[in-house]
């Protein structure tokens, strides 16, 4: 049953309260730090990027209908989080939550998935800026080898070095602190916006009625859904793979869904919240609502601007505008890119050293690795190991099949938080809860049967890289976290 065993809430949040200053994260986040943060992390390659590409292979003009229901499943997943994160205010996100309802496999379990999620997603997200990166370049006249612009096995490629060193800045300025981070942030962020509003208002001038028809293309096999890359969903019901039409529809709602993951990070950050129990539910759910509104808005635009047959796959933001004769406008929309993709790294680097602190702090990681810097107060040690092993992947493994991978594992987090919820208000129905989730259990439920829903309509591939991922995570937690557990300590000492 040790495998069982759980960190009582009071435990976690003692743990953050009464422990050795140089292991204490400074509380220096309001609410709008907290908003500006989720809105800085959600908005990016989702929306600039895989846009494009979702309409042209699967959805066709329907894939604002994507968002929006991608939209949905984030919702009923954020609520069940800002329970969470309201009642366990500490860093870790659905690590600590899990430890302190399920135990400890299973908490070992989310890390483990939730390391996946970021270094791969910060990577993912780091490809996508080096390629607005390198147009832009061009644009100016300088031009970037493809041997140095590209992983291995795409377009020449040998490595990638614009991502690799905007991994390793990133990690540098992570390394100097969370107040300086978010300063940097909240600029970028705001000419993220500027830039996503002005596509908006501008594209709109472009709209042509005739794009919209059909808004939902009849359903067709196509090479994307072949063998391996064929939805599971599809797969079990023995149905032959399609895309377009309402399969296309639940398909490109398992890929656009990269678009909002971010808001979840907000509640890594619970431990530097200055007033967690009230400024987080507003940080979860006011970023995931401002950036909703923001994907129909734009994904409706973009398709109405050309036809989903030809937009582009690199840039579809930018070159719908190229697309109508507006170039400049293209070239502001570059730049916005670069600026807003950048601080998605950071924040996902920073999500990520936050649930490597945790982990390493009950001592289901190294112990040395939690130690806080004596002058910047971060955990740097973390910071450093991971920015490295993200680097290096985004210099070397091309993003599509990976950006289908952090999407699985994201969806499986967010199942174990759903039923955590539930969990926790049966085995402690008295602790003081500042953000309760409406109608539990049916919302909790609602959100268990949306992830995975979405989780059955990713392909077969992914499905098999992540339980490859998952064997070797159970590998490591029985040759080292489990003997290494700080709370397995403690309950060794009280059983004598
Ligand atoms: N949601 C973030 C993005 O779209 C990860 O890039």
């Amino acid at each position: 049953m040790s495998l069982f065993r759980t960190k009582t809430v009071e435990e976690s949040i003692r743990d953050t309260e009464a422990e050795a200053p140089e292991h204490r994260l400074r509380r220096e986040l309001s609410a709008l730090d907290l908003v500006v943060f989720g809105v800085g992390v959600i908005i990016g390659t989702g929306i600039f990027v895989l846009t494009g590409q979702v309409a042209k292979d699967k959805a066709g003009p329907a894939v604002a209908l994507s968002f929006v229901l991608a939209a949905v499943v984030c919702g009923l997943a954020a609520l069940c989080y800002a329970e969470f994160s309201s009642t366990v205010p500490v860093a870790g996100s659905a690590y600590t939550f899990s430890y302190a309802t399920l135990g400890e496999l299973p908490a070992w379990i989310i890390g483990w998935d939730l390391i996946l999620e970021l270094a791969l997603a910060a990577a993912v997200v780091a490809v996508g800026w080096s390629g607005y990166a390198v147009s832009l370049l061009n644009t100016m006249g300088i031009k970037m080898p493809a041997t140095l612009a590209h992983p291995p096995g795409e377009a020449g490629g040998v490595v990638n070095v614009p991502a690799i060193l905007l991994v390793l800045a990133v990690t540098a300025v992570l390394v100097l602190g969370v107040k300086i981070s978010s300063r940097v942030n909240a600029v970028v962020v705001a000419i993220k916006v500027s830039v996503v509003m002005l596509v908006i208002v501008a594209g709109l001038f472009f709209v042509k009625a005739d794009n919209y028809t059909p808004f939902i293309p009849p359903a067709k096999s196509t090479a994307e859904v072949e063998g391996l890359k064929a939805p599971l969903m599809q797969v079990l019901f023995g149905i032959s793979p399609v895309s377009y039409g309402w399969f296309g529809v639940f398909a490109a709602i398992a890929v656009v869904f990269f678009a909002y993951i971010g808001f979840d990070i907000v509640a890594t950050a619970a431990e530097e919240a200055r007033r967690p129990q009230r400024d987080l539910p507003l940080g979860l759910i006011g970023s995931l609502v401002i950036t909703a509104v923001l994907y129909a808005a734009v994904s409706l635009v973009v398709v109405g601007m050309q036809n989903y047959s030809q937009l582009s796959v690199e840039a579809p933001l930018a070159d719908a505008f190229k697309a109508v004769g507006m170039p400049a406008f293209a070239t502001i929309i570059s730049i916005g890119a670069v600026a807003g993709l950048t601080t998605v790294v950071l924040i996902l680097l920073l999500g990520q050293s936050r649930v490597f602190f945790a982990m390493s702090r009950d001592g289901l990681l190294p112990d040395w690795l939690s130690a806080v810097h004596p002058r910047f107060g971060t955990p740097y040690r973390s910071t450093i190991l991971m920015g490295v092993l993200a680097a290096a992947m985004a210099g070397f493994i091309p993003l599509a099949a990976l950006a289908e991978l952090v999407n699985i594992g994201t969806l499986f987090a967010f199942l174990v938080v759903s039923i955590a919820v539930v969990v926790l208000r049966r085995t402690r129905p008295e602790l003081h809860r500042a953000f309760r989730a409406p109608l539990v259990p049916l919302v909790p439920a609602l959100s268990v049967l949306a992830c995975l829903f979405v989780m059955l309509n990713l392909p077969l591939e992914t499905w098999l890289r992540f339980l490859a991922w998952m064997v070797i995570g159970f590998l490591i937690y029985f040759a080292y976290s489990r003997r290494h557990s700080h709370l397995g300590a403690v309950h060794a000492e009280r059983t004598g």
